[in-house]
């Protein structure tokens, strides 16, 4: 691949995806990097047109692009669950992005609902297995709708699957300042899986002399998010703790507007996808109330996974300066505003 001329694949999808996701390729469009994009129009309005959520001739192309960008998916109109799992869950699956990673860092300006935390306390990244545990859909019903019903949803936890999640988490430990590494798990309750992660990281963690590891389980590890951010570098945990934990990230990290996403295929046997973590947003769609930064954000992560540091690093720093200015007034900006202000950043 020449990573300087990206391929890229764009799912904008439904509600405010679709105007988050015009900044983000503003935004990428003046890194002056060359772009060659193809939108797909995959979502709620192919659903409902031709009953497809994620076709395997599309599926097939994807793989053919150097990554995705992808906005949102979901609609009130669509029943829950389908384009969550036939379409999102589906392509982090057969792209097999078995890392997802969630940076979680208060950048200086943004207002946090902790009181007395600096910028420097909240910097992390959660490093969230991306292709197991509860979310494999293995599991089953019986006798549906009656009073005997039996719903089950298991948890698979692979031991190539945790390894390869666990080495991805050591590396990026290594790379980082602090070099700390935190497994969360529930441990004392998951007993079978959570000695899977547990020994994983033991394990592994001989090759990372370098890198120091702890451990939290997940519900403590909620109350840390809030009471001692700070003590946390690089998380490893399993699909489900990740999801709700980056939640919480999001939260203290001021919002999820902010709060951008990798589904990250290590290996590049497929491309990689980047997303923000919100989703559509159907109650502000249209309206031009969308925050585009996590979308941004994303981009940056983008450039980033595809050897562009630098560019990376140019993009990131526009957010940084745009949140800064937001801090001293500059609020109530449109979607389509604060993409233009930070493309300039860029460009300029
Ligand atoms: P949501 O993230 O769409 O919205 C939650 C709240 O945050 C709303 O009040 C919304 O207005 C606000 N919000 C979200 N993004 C924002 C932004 N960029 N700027 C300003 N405010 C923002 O989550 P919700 O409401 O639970 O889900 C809506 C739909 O999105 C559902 O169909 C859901 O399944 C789907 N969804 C899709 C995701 C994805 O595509 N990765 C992730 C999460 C939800
Ligand atoms: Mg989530």
């Amino acid at each position: 691949m020449d990573s300087r001329n990206i391929r890229l694949a764009v799912i904008p999808g439904d509600g405010i995806g679709v105007e988050v996701v015009a900044e983000g390729l503003k935004v990428l469009e003046a890194v002056g990097t060359k772009v060659e994009t193809t939108t797909y129009d995959l979502g709620a309005k192919r659903y409902h047109e031709t009953g497809e959520t994620l076709p395997d001739v599309v599926l097939e192309e994807l793989r053919g692009y150097d990554a995705i960008l992808l906005g949102a998916v979901g609609d009130p109109s669509v029943p829950p669950g389908v384009l969550e799992r036939d379409l999102l869950l589906k392509l982090r699956f057969r792209l097999d992005h078995y890392v997802n990673l969630r940076p979680v860092k208060l950048f200086p300006g943004v207002e946090t609902p902790l009181g007395g935390v600096r910028p420097e306390d909240i910097d992390m990244i959660v490093v969230r297995e991306g292709t197991e545990g509860p979310y494999a859909g293995a599991g089953g019903v019986m006798r549906h709708g009656t009073p005997h019903e039996i719903a089950t949803q298991e948890s698979l936890n692979t031991a190539f699957g945790v390894e390869r999640v666990v080495r991805y988490a050591f590396d990026k430990a290594l790379s980082r300042p602090r070099r700390r590494l935190t497994l969360v798990h529930k441990t004392n309750v998951l007993t079978y899986a959570g000695d899977l992660w547990a020994r994983t990281v033991e394990r592994v963690g001989r090759e990372y002399p370098d890198v120091q590891t702890d451990y939290c389980h997940v519900d403590a590890a909620s109350m840390f998010f809030v009471n001692q951010p700070g003590r946390f570098d690089v998380i490893v945990t399993d699909n489900l703790f990740g999801d709700i934990l980056t939640d919480i990230g999001a939260a203290i990290a001021g919002g999820i507007g902010l709060a951008a996403s990798g589904n990250v295929n290590p290996d590049r046997t497929a491309p990689s996808m980047f997303e923000p973590v919100h989703g559509s947003a159907p109650d502000i769609a249209g309206q031009g109330k969308a925050d585009p930064t996590a979308t941004i954000l994303s981009v940056a992560m983008l450039l980033d996974h595809l050897g562009l540091d630098s560019e990376a690093a140019r993009v990131e720093q526009a957010v940084a300066d745009d949140l800064v200015e937001r801090a001293t007034g500059r609020a109530g900006r449109t979607t389509r505003e604060i993409g233009d202000d930070i493309t300039a950043r860029v460009a300029g």
